[in-house]
């Protein structure tokens, strides 16, 4: 699904040269879960916007589903992020003037399904993310893990082929963490491609195989042991 070669990202801040990402190459296939690691000024969220196609790499070449990103014209790419893409944000980015509901319709603004649709839609995706209760809310009114779902149900309403989130428990407590990783983990079980950031090894052991990065290199590739075990609860 995803297949980077040779990338590298050079900020320029005045006279200075910053490498963000020295060189990277790596393939991500359809429906796994991939976490991002590293400390802090690795590159993880530089890549994460290259691969969300917010921004562009300074070299090399990012294919998503065999199309190179590179080569799409700024509409192309507009519909790619619209359509296949849906990036999760550790400040939630949510509109705090609207409620539940019309944060998540926001993707479908500019698609052909109708208002109407587009309503039904946004309340399925918020049942889904188990936000079924407060949809008439807005942001300031919800909790940080509530705040999370619904930018997460905003990111899957378009039925996007894969799900970019930048360390989406980075403002949670421990136990609305889990809560999110669950979710996560359910959306992943039916199907859905993933990749997080987080610089937690317990957020990180959701995932099947964890990209350690450092100084914008990849450090080590790691496949995640999974140990089936019931929960006590
Ligand atoms: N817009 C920018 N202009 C210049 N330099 C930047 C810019 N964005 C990031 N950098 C630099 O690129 C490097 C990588 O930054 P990046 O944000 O990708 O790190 P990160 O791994 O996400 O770190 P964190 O864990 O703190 O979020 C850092 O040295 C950072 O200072
Ligand atoms: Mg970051």
């Amino acid at each position: 699904m995803i297949k980077i070669e040779n990338l590298k990202k050079i900020y320029q801040s005045g006279e200075v040269e910053v490498a963000a990402i020295r060189q990277l190459d790596f393939t991500i296939a359809e429906n796994e879960f991939v976490a991002i690691m590293g400390p802090s000024g690795s590159g993880k969220s530089t890549l994460m916007n290259i691969l969300g196609c917010l921004d562009q790499p300074s070299s090399g070449n990012y294919y998503l589903d065999n199309n190179l990103v590179s080569s799409m014209s700024d509409d192309e790419l507009a519909k790619v992020r619209n359509r296949d893409i849906g990036f999760v944000f550790q400040t939630f980015h949510l509109q705090p003037r609207l409620d539940a509901i019309r944060n998540v319709m926001l993707p479908l603004r500019y698609s052909d399904v109708d208002k109407e649709a587009a309503k039904a839609r946004s309340i399925a995706m918020l049942q889904r993310v188990g936000l079924g209760e407060r949809m008439e809310h807005r942001p300031s009114e919800l909790s940080g893990g509530q705040r999370q779902r619904i930018a997460i149900a905003r990111a899957l309403v378009n039925e996007p082929k894969i799900i970019f989130a930048d360390e989406p428990t980075g403002n949670l407590d421990s136990k609305t963490s889990i809560e999110i990783m669950d979710l996560f983990t359910e959306l992943h079980n039916k199907g859905q491609t993933i990749v997080l950031v987080t610089h937690e090894r317990e957020i990180a052991d959701y995932a099947d195989k964890i990209i350690h990065m450092r100084d914008g290199l990849i450090e080590e590739v790691e496949y995640v042991q999974k140990i089936h075990c019931t929960r006590a609860s």
